[in-house]
């Protein structure tokens, strides 16, 4: 099976916890595309959806579901988003497609995280995929001397040659050659960081659920 493949079993996979009448929180990426695209099949089963980006939600419009602002709605069913990386405990990297801030914000809101992979994603422990870390353009040079000093290199993302600029209009730094040990105080160091945004370390917005991709199909992993 191709990994699109495997990326496709999961998305449709994750039709089973959309909770019927609710709205359901959805992230960003290649896996996530293929959620919605099976979403889009079943959407008069939903109340609609919060999205994580501006790319999931023109995609989530085009198929004709209604996508609602955070602040228009309480609490979240669910949140289905794929991931860099994840480890036993549930514990990830995020922010690969740039999305890490408003995924982080949509995961907060829901009372369930069930993540969508292939079984590439699936790591002992975070830190091989380079760190995605959302930052305030002019805090970056210095954000980055922060993680020279923790063993890190930090390089900025850029976009057709110049500095990719996110949905919230900041940059991004990929951190290169960290070792994650603790996922949890990593998340809260870094966080405290001034012109830090939003680290891509998600272990306080843990995935409770997790639908890995693999050859002999959909492996369910729970870190409740
Ligand atoms: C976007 C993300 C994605 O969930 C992550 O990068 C995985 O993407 P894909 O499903 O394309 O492998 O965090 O910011």
């Amino acid at each position: 099976m191709t990994q699109d493949e495997l990326k496709a079993m999961v998305g449709r996979a994750a039709l089973d916890h959309v909770v019927p009448g609710e709205i359901v929180g959805v992230g960003t990426g290649s896996t996530v595309n293929k959620f919605i695209d099976a979403l889009g099949l079943v959407k008069d089963r939903i109340a609609g959806a919060v999205s994580s980006s501006e790319a999931s939600t023109a995609r989530l419009k085009d198929l004709g579901i209604a996508v609602f602002d955070c602040n228009a709605v309480g609490e979240i069913a669910v949140y289905i988003d794929g991931a860099d990386e994840i480890d036993g405990r549930g514990h990830m990297v995020k922010g690969g497609g740039a999305a890490l801030t408003r995924e982080k914000i949509v995961a907060a809101q829901s009372r369930r995280f069930v993540c969508i992979a292939d079984e590439s994603k699936l790591v002992e422990k975070l830190g091989a995929f380079p760190l995605p870390v959302e930052v305030i353009p002019m805090a970056a040079q210095r954000i980055a001397r922060q993680f020279a000093a923790l063993g890190g290199e930090a390089t900025l993302r850029l976009k057709d040659g110049a500095p990719l600029v996110t949905d919230n209009g900041q940059h991004i730094l990929d951190v290169r050659g960290l070792s994650i040990d603790d996922p949890l105080a990593f998340e809260s160091g870094v966080n405290q960081w001034p012109g830090v945004v939003t680290v891509g370390v998600f272990a306080h917005q843990k995935a409770q659920v997790c639908l890995l991709g693999t050859a002999s199909g959909v492996r369910t992993l729970t870190f409740e």
